[in-house]
This record gives C-alpha cells, sequence and structure tokens, in this order.
C-alpha cells in the first residue's frame, strides 16, 4: 500500500533541500515526546491547572500561591526535560544551514539544550526570571526556589519567570524578527501547535502571504492544516522529524 506520510515526508525533504531560507515555528507539540505536557486538549496543562496562576493581576496578589505552581510545572518539572529528536534535527539543520531560524511559543529552552542557536522566544523563557520592581535579569538555574517567591539580590523585589504571562505583550525583538521571518522565508515549517493563540498564530498566514511553502507536523489536523498548508505531515514530531532527518541527510 502506498505510504502518503513516507511519501510526503520525502517531498518535504526535498523542497528543505532546496529552500535558500527556512524558518520553524514551534509550539508545545514539538516538547510532548520530551515529556512535557501542552497546553490544550485532554491531558494538558489547563486540565490540571488554573490558568489564574500565569494572571499578572493574580500572581502580584498572591505569589506564594502563583509561585508554587509555577515552581512544580515549570522548574521542578519541565526542568529535568532532555531535547527530543525534532528539537535535534532543527539543530543539525541549522548547522548544515539547512534552516535559518526558529520561532518557538516555547517556553522551555529545548531549542537551545539541542544546539539550535538562532531562537526567537515569543512568549519568553523559563530559563530566565526577572525583577518585577528593578528589571534585572537572573539565571534561572542560579535562583533558589527553596523560599518561595523568590526576591531579587539587587533589590529584593518579586522575581517572575521571564516569559509572559496571560495579557502580557509579546517581547519587541521576538516579535520583530519573526515578522522578518515571515517576510524572508521561502518555507515556513510549523511543527506541534494548534494555532488557536495570537498573535504567534498570525505569523504563519504572514509567510504564506508572502509566497511561503508551508509544511506542517502534527498528529491533528490544525486551522492551518486546512486553510495554508501545503504538506502536511500526520504524526509526532520525534518520529517525523527522525525519518525526515534521514531523507535531507541521506541516512539510511
Ligand atoms: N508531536 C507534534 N505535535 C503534537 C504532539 C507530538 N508528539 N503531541 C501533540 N501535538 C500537537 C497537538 O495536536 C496540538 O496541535 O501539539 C499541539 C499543542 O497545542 P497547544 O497545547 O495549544 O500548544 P501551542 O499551540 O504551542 O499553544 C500556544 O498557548 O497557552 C499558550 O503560551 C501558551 O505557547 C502557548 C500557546
Amino acid at each position: 500500500m502506498l505510504d502518503i506520510l513516507k511519501v510526503n515526508t520525502k517531498k518535504a525533504a526535498q523542497i528543505l533541500k532546496q529552500s535558500k531560507h527556512t524558518t520553524a515555528f514551534t509550539g508545545a507539540g514539538i516538547s510532548v515526546e520530551s515529556g512535557i505536557p501542552p497546553f490544550r486538549g485532554k491531558t494538558g496543562l489547563w486540565s490540571k491547572y488554573d490558568p489564574k496562576i500565569l494572571e499578572l493581576n493574580y500572581f502580584h496578589q498572591h505569589p506564594e500561591d502563583s509561585w508554587e505552581i509555577i515552581k512544580e510545572i515549570f522548574y521542578d518539572f519541565f526542568g529535568k526535560a532532555q531535547p527530543n529528536k525534532a528539537h535535534k534535527v532543527l539543530a543539525k539543520m541549522e548547522k548544515y544551514n539547512l534552516l535559518q531560524a526558529v520561532i518557538t511559543q516555547n517556553i522551555d529552552n529545548l531549542h537551545q539544550a539541542a544546539g539550535s542557536k538562532t531562537v526567537y522566544e515569543f512568549h519568553g523563557t523559563s530559563a530566565k526570571m526577572v525583577c518585577t520592581n528593578c528589571k534585572r535579569k537572573f539565571d534561572s538555574k542560579k535562583v533558589n526556589l527553596e523560599n518561595i517567591p523568590p526576591k531579587c539580590i539587587a533589590c529584593g523585589g518579586l522575581l517572575k519567570p521571564d516569559f509572559i504571562f496571560l495579557g502580557e505583550g509579546i517581547p519587541v525583538e521576538a516579535y520583530q524578527k519573526s515578522l522578518e521571518e515571515a517576510e524572508n522565508a521561502e518555507v515556513f515549517f510549523l511543527i506541534g501547535t494548534t494555532g488557536l493563540v495570537e498573535p504567534a498564530a498570525s505569523i504563519p498566514y504572514k509567510a504564506k502571504y508572502n509566497g511561503a511553502v508551508i509544511i506542517e507536523i502534527n498528529p491533528e489536523r490544525t486551522v492551518f492544516t486546512e486553510k495554508i498548508t501545503d504538506i502536511f505531515l500526520q504524526g509526532k514530531a520525534g518520529e517525523v522529524m527522525k525519518q525526515l532527518g534521514e531523507y535531507i541527510f541521506e541516512e539510511d
């Protein structure tokens, strides 16, 4: 029987090898095989936790309550996660000049851990913390989370993870660079994102409008699949990227 996924993965590999500018756009799905749950869906974080812990007002009014959950999800649990094959193949593609940038909605630092260099973190990162008072930033690994909420060693202000909370603006540079990628990319490579959260979701539409070929990996069809995707690779990111990497780098 004809294996559509295999045929499409080969086709995607050919396109990626020819492209002079490819941008990956990743969401929670790329980290699922690293043990990090997605936000939405039956097993998603928001089915277990109340998203209000990431609302700025709630955080300032109840820093201890918020930090208790933040520590549990984003530091105790995420902190142990390792990059999977999908992160690694993207890093290898960048190394061989087959990928120009990663735009990620994830805050888990796994692209960098896999070796990716040009990463635009659309929603910020858990790898740093920022003082809500003096705005100094700290490496999260160096912040003691034994006593929560953690405080700034310089001014005593409340520390907050350097990712955006609900209702906060997108980091300016990451937004600007993402728009540039959407203008310049010949191929936009969507991996593991529902496309339901704005303004991130608008970036692939801009790329498509500017003429990019859209390749998408996801076990489920998404709004992108219906509207803009040219090649849909239905499957788990780690598995599909492993196969894709073999075709791109011609390892058997
Ligand atoms: N491989 C690839 N994709 C997967 C896998 C997998 N192994 N498992 C699940 N997925 C897909 C799901 O089908 C879904 O489309 O990953 C997607 C995850 O969707 P969301 O949880 O909505 O994540 P994302 O699109 O990144 O959310 C965007 O929402 O709450 C905010 O700031 C948060 O950055 C996040 C944003």
